[in-house]
């Protein structure tokens, strides 16, 4: 194997790259990634016996199932759990004493439309699980999705350790002792909360074979990846999986300002659909 063709990918190889991460996921890189992208394929290139990125290319091009390798590869993962306070100040003391003051006797329906490993969801599982304990009759289910399976294996067995868990140890503890349970040597999100939730692999650009009617959708650090068009684009499709006036929460480097979509600006980071027949 020559592993020299490794260290250095040439320009047509990389130009060639950067279309395929935009035609599978979505997401625009500019030529600035090159060390990041080198950085993420050489271990799989290897790994496969391949000797250049050209010939994995090649592969990608002929076995339709690295594809899904190469999403994994391609997409940035990181989350935390009650990442952005501000978010989970207004879910809990906002939202949803709202909402369910509103919708007596209904279940909320929430979805994390890119979920990662699933901190994000668990947290709002706990949110959730809280405000339950206080208001008996309060139900909801979660939905948590993302265009990549690996995050997903992580995020349906609900199970941390190190550092994805040191700061939410540390600063919540009363919430992290009621709700995270000790499993060898990590911590497994209790069963209770698991079982709201179903995760599921969803590319926010695909259109749904049947629409949903989600009460509130979290899309939190995922269009920062997207250039304008194809953010319009992913608005416009959740938007029609949101009820009428229905919640979208953003990520704190995020706006739909300068966009043209169907949701009105209501708090920083937080939006609501007012057009029923946008688009
Ligand atoms: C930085 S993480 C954000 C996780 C979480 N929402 C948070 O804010 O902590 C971005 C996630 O978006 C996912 N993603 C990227 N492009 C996507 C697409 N087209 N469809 C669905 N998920 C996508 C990635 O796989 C990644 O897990």
């Amino acid at each position: 194997m020559n592993g020299i063709d490794l260290v250095e990918m040439d320009q047509s190889s990389l130009e060639k790259v950067l279309v395929l991460v935009h035609k599978f996921t979505g997401i625009t890189m500019g030529v600035g990634k090159k060390t990041l992208i080198q950085g993420r394929l050489r271990p799989r290139i290897r790994k496969l016996g391949l000797s250049s990125y050209e010939q994995y290319l090649d592969y990608l091009n002929t076995h339709k199932n690295e594809i899904q390798e190469f999403v994994n590869l391609v997409t940035t993962n990181e989350t935390s759990f009650f990442r952005t306070q501000r978010v989970w100040d207004y879910f809990t003391k906002n939202f949803l004493p709202d909402w369910a003051a509103a919708n007596p006797k209904k279940t909320l329906k929430i979805w994390s439309g890119a979920a990662s490993s699933g901190e994000e969801i668990y947290t709002i599982g706990i949110c959730c699980e809280e405000h339950r304990s206080k208001n008996i009759g309060f139900n909801y289910q979660i939905t948590g999705t993302d265009i990549s399976s690996e995050v997903l294996t992580t995020a349906d067995i609900g199970e941390y350790s190190g550092r994805s868990i040191e700061n939410f140890k540390t600063t919540k503890r009363l919430l992290f002792d009621k709700y995270m349970d000790p499993v060898e040597t990590a911590f497994r999100v209790r069963a209770d909360i698991r079982l709201k939730i179903k995760f599921g692999i969803h590319n926010l650009f695909q259109i749904p074979l049947e629409r949903k009617s989600y009460d509130i959708i979290f899309l939190r650090n995922v269009l920062i990846y997207f250039e304008a068009n194809d953010q319009q684009k992913v608005l416009l499709n959740i938007s029609k999986d949101l009820v009428t006036n229905g919640i979208l929460i953003i990520g704190e480097s995020e706006s739909l300002n300068s966009l043209n979509t169907p949701f009105k600006y209501k708090l920083p980071l937080v939006y609501e659909k007012v057009e029923e027949d946008f688009g």
